[in-house]
């Protein structure tokens, strides 16, 4: 079980004519990142946005941005995402053919680079990587909305990952994205998660955003 643990409000469940006020009502309520959900379409069903946006996120908050990179050949826009002031670059394996390669490069634009697997990939499709990441994201729903029901299996691949990186002594994060909510964050804590991205349990909280963070820290 992890101590301290990290809450990234996911801006795909935002009211994207307020997005600098519920930006801010994040940071005010103690989030600790920014999740940006990049999906193009092809990789993911939904079409969301690129760059400008992260650049004007960047604008609105000072807190880091996780950029969750739904995209087929994520490696031809790392560049301009690192420009935009993405923190950190997380790519999919699934659209990764030379995803060392594709890492280190996010690396070398000076960004948190991170691996993120979906619900039908194995554990061992990204263990070639764990010793180069900063993060590993697992996905407990299928890629491309907010609101889908959480899948229980990615529980398993979660004691998977953490068992892995702590054998190499890594200190990567361990996030998982996907239908995470006041009854979900603490089976993934006992799993070894220590961030949590959320997209409707913080905008769509009935009680609001500070309301809704505050049951996902539990
Ligand atoms: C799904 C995105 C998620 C999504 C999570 O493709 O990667 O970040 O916004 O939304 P919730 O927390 O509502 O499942
Ligand atoms: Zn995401």
């Amino acid at each position: 079980m992890t101590d301290n643990i990290l809450i990234a409000p996911s801006i795909l469940s935002a009211d994207f004519l307020h997005l600098k006020d519920q930006i801010a009502a994040c940071e005010d309520a103690g989030a600790d990142w920014i999740h940006v959900d990049v999906i193009d379409g092809h990789f993911a069903p939904n079409l969301t946005f690129g760059p400008l946006i992260v650049e004007a996120c960047r604008r609105a908050t000072k807190l880091p941005l996780d950029v969750h990179l739904m995209i087929e050949q994520p490696e031809r826009l790392l560049a301009d995402f690192a420009k935009a002031g993405a923190d950190h670059l997380t790519v999919h394996v699934e659209t990764c053919p030379h995803l060392h390669r594709t890492l280190q490069e996010i690396k070398s634009l000076g960004c948190k680079a991170g691996v993120v697997l979906n619900p039908a990939t194995p554990t061992v499709m990204i263990e070639p990587v764990l010793g180069m990441v900063d993060l590993v994201l697992v996905m407990s729903v299928n890629p491309g909305f907010s609101g889908q029901a959480f899948i229980s299996e990615a529980i398993a691949k979660v004691r998977t990952i953490r068992q892995k990186l702590d054998e190499i002594m890594s200190r990567a994060w361990l996030e998982v994205d996907g239908g995470m909510a006041a009854d979900t964050v603490p089976q993934m804590r006992a799993a070894g998660a220590n961030v949590f991205v959320a997209g409707n349990a913080v905008f769509k909280y009935p009680q609001g955003i500070a309301a809704g963070i505050r049951a996902l820290r539990g």
